[in-house]
């Protein structure tokens, strides 16, 4: 980690993009700032940070209904928080209920579309609210209780947002976990939140054909005790076998269940949701929010980042198994009464003008999706975006690796008519919400995510905890908490120490390590410059070194696998694979596919190792680890720095050179 203690920064962006005036006063922040009184944007951000509990307050008075108000802002005995002390709430009443009772009852929440051309279908407030209680007293009729965990593997579809509602609502706690992933990733994820139940599809659509989903399930049970029921989505018309007494038709479920259900009046600092991330180590660690915090977070921050208007049509491209689905697909947008799209299928299906149809035919007016996608577009040329009409594109954003300055640039003329602003917002699985953004009235620099918002205290230390001078990188910190962040890790208080506290706790106790690098240029933009820890970003999604080598090794031909990133023009990264056979294991280009392949299926498409390599040996620190850090530099041809101290610096040299 030493070197990134102080880095300069070598490289200056010198083009400023400013946004157009109207949009600028129509947005919700400048608005704010006016009748605040602020003169300028850089006042407004330094007060809503120095004072953050009145900020807080303020954004969870104008964001959220409370059934009894608080007393007591913040609790903050580190490293652990309560926010909004003395209070009830529900993310669910603040979701649904409450537009259900007014005049957005009959205003659109989700335009789902099917990937299948012509599968929409419209769902106005009122039938939401109604699926949400039929399912909640479905769960119910189950067993579930409060605090129990109900994880939930679905595609898509409106039945995996309505799931994640109806156990907000009962007090349940939802674990959602990719569709994307295999049996082997479920099952981990299954036990380890000890899931009464499991929501899941037969299958879903991708790229025109109907896939099986089910039969993972049905794997990944078979060695997870907790789980006495799967309920089952009928979504692909596929025959799928049912077990008898623990397998039900979703559909039968919630057939003779009430459209009225009670909504538990919580604790704010109940919990609302565990969802898994990749760290350093095998293990996935379950992130725990709670339902106050995701009360105010996202609803904020979908206001004021994206600026998500009630007359918006909004488009988050993200996927309901990662955080980005949870708060800005579910959560931020419902909480404000918005409507959104819910789009079940791949960006290139029929064909890759897919996304751009579908903003036209609905309207889309703020689109929020992924670097990847977007350098993917890019590759594909301008002729597809030009094909249609995407005049009513008024704020673009993104989320999940830098945004390099060339995609930027493509992004907002052929996307946002030269005119959007994108708001290239940086956050984590563990902020719930974003942390630094532009907003709209913010000058822009391609590249840059530009300042820390209102109410976070962010800043950039070096290795001994004291903030970087402009010019100059380091760590990531927050040095105050925040409504929407993460509370613990489930069942393992030691590494959430560990992994996020524990870093300064001598010099400046109750500062959060983010775990990434940034810098800021003399005009105090920010930079992500990217992890110090080994994790990888495929395609935007987290992925744990670790976890790849792990089900790697689970291949009867291996003995030991290293993992690395490999830089990817449209990926970010793909994955690269170091294999050490087997004694008396031959190697062969087959043997190659089917390590790789075996991957796939212990933990799914999205960790597929792209490139495998067989070496001898892989460099080891004396106590064993592997140096992910010395390998990557060798085979992406950089200096590889002191080797000495390794326990056989020799096969360094066995590592190839695979750019
Ligand atoms: C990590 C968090 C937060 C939603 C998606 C990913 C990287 C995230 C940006 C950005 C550069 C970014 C960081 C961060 N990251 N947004 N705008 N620019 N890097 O959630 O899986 O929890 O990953 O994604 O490295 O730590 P996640």
């Amino acid at each position: 980690m030493a070197e990134t203690a102080k880095t300069a920064v070598l490289q200056e962006e010198t083009r400023i993009f400013n946004t157009p005036q109207w949009i600028i006063e129509y947005s919700n922040s400048y608005q704010w700032m006016k009748k605040k009184g602020f003169k300028t944007e850089k006042e407004m951000r330094e007060w809503c940070s120095q004072n953050y509990l009145d900020f807080w307050d303020e954004m969870a008075q104008t964001y959220a209904d409370w059934f009894k108000p608080y007393t007591q802002i913040l609790e903050w005995n580190p490293p652990y928080a309560k926010w909004f002390l003395g209070g009830k709430c529900n993310v669910a009443y603040n979701a649904v209920d409450r537009h259900a009772k007014s005049w957005r009852r009959n205003k659109v929440a989700y335009y789902f579309v099917g990937e299948p051309v012509g599968d929409t279908k419209t769902i106005t407030y009122y039938q939401l609210y109604q699926a949400v209680n039929k399912m909640a007293n479905g769960l119910k009729s189950l067993g579930v209780k409060k605090g129990d965990r109900v994880s939930i593997y679905l595609p898509m579809i409106p039945e995996l947002p309505i799931t994640m509602l109806a156990c907000a609502k009962i007090g349940a706690i939802h674990s959602v976990v990719f569709s994307g992933f295999s049996a082997g990733g479920l099952q981990s994820r299954v036990t380890d939140a000890e899931a009464k139940v499991v929501v899941t599809s037969d299958g879903f659509y991708r790229r025109g054909k109907p896939l099986p989903l089910k039969p993972n399930v049905d794997e990944a049970v078979q060695n997870a005790p907790s789980v006495e029921k799967v309920v089952v989505v009928k979504r692909a018309g596929l025959d799928v076998p049912m077990k008898e007494g623990r397998d039900i038709w979703y559909h039968d479920l919630i057939k003779d269940q009430p459209a009225e259900c009670y909504t538990e009046e919580l604790d704010p600092e109940d919990r609302l949701f565990i969802l898994y991330t990749s760290g350093t180590t095998g293990k996935p660690k379950g992130i725990e929010h709670a339902h106050g915090g995701f009360c105010v977070g996202p609803a904020y921050t979908t206001a004021w980042a994206l600026d998500v208007h009630e007359e918006d049509v909004y488009w988050c491209t993200a996927d309901c198994g990662w955080i980005t689905g949870h708060s800005y697909v579910v959560y931020g947008p419902l909480c404000l009464g918005a409507t959104s799209i819910l789009y079940e299928g791949a960006p290139d299906y029929p064909d890759i003008g897919r996304w751009w149809s579908i903003i036209e035919e609905y309207g889309v007016s703020v689109f929020y999706t992924a670097p990847t996608a977007i350098r993917m577009f890019m590759k594909a040329g301008d002729q597809w975006p030009k094909k249609y009409n995407l005049k009513s594109i008024r704020i673009l954003a993104s989320v999940g690796e830098p945004l390099n300055p060339e995609a930027y640039v493509w992004f907002r003329n052929n996307i946002g008519g030269g005119q959007a602003p994108i708001i290239d917002t940086w956050w984590q699985t563990e902020t719930g919400c974003h942390v630094i953004a532009p907003l709209p009235m913010t000058p822009e620099k391609p590249g840059s995510v530009a300042f820390p918002l209102p109410g976070f205290n962010t800043d950039i230390y070096d290795e001994d905890g004291n903030s970087v001078p402009l010019g100059y990188g380091g760590n990531i910190v927050q040095k105050t908490p925040w409504p929407s962040m993460l509370r613990a890790f489930f069942r393992d208080p030691e590494r959430y120490m560990k992994e996020y506290w524990q870093m300064y706790w001598d010099v400046k106790p109750g500062t959060y390590l983010a775990g990434d690098k940034a810098t800021r240029d003399k005009d105090g933009y920010w930079w992500i410059q990217g992890r110090i820890d080994d994790v990888l970003k495929v395609a935007g999604h987290r992925i744990s070194n670790a976890e790849v080598e792990s089900a790697a090794v689970s291949h009867p031909a291996v003995a030991e696998a290293a993992v690395i990133g490999k830089p990817d023009e449209v990926k970010g990264e793909v994955i690269v694979a170091f294999i050490i056979l087997k004694e008396g294991v031959q190697e062969s280009e087959d043997l190659k596919k089917d390590i790789a392949k075996h991957v796939r299926s212990v933990l799914g498409p999205v960790a597929y190792p792209e490139i495998v390599y067989f070496v001898k040996d892989v460099p080891k620190t004396r106590s064993g680890k592997i140096m992910r850090r010395v390998i990557k530099a060798k085979a992406l041809g950089k200096p590889v720095g002191d080797i000495s101290a390794l326990a056989n610096p020799e096969s360094v040299e066995n590592i190839p050179l695979i750019v």
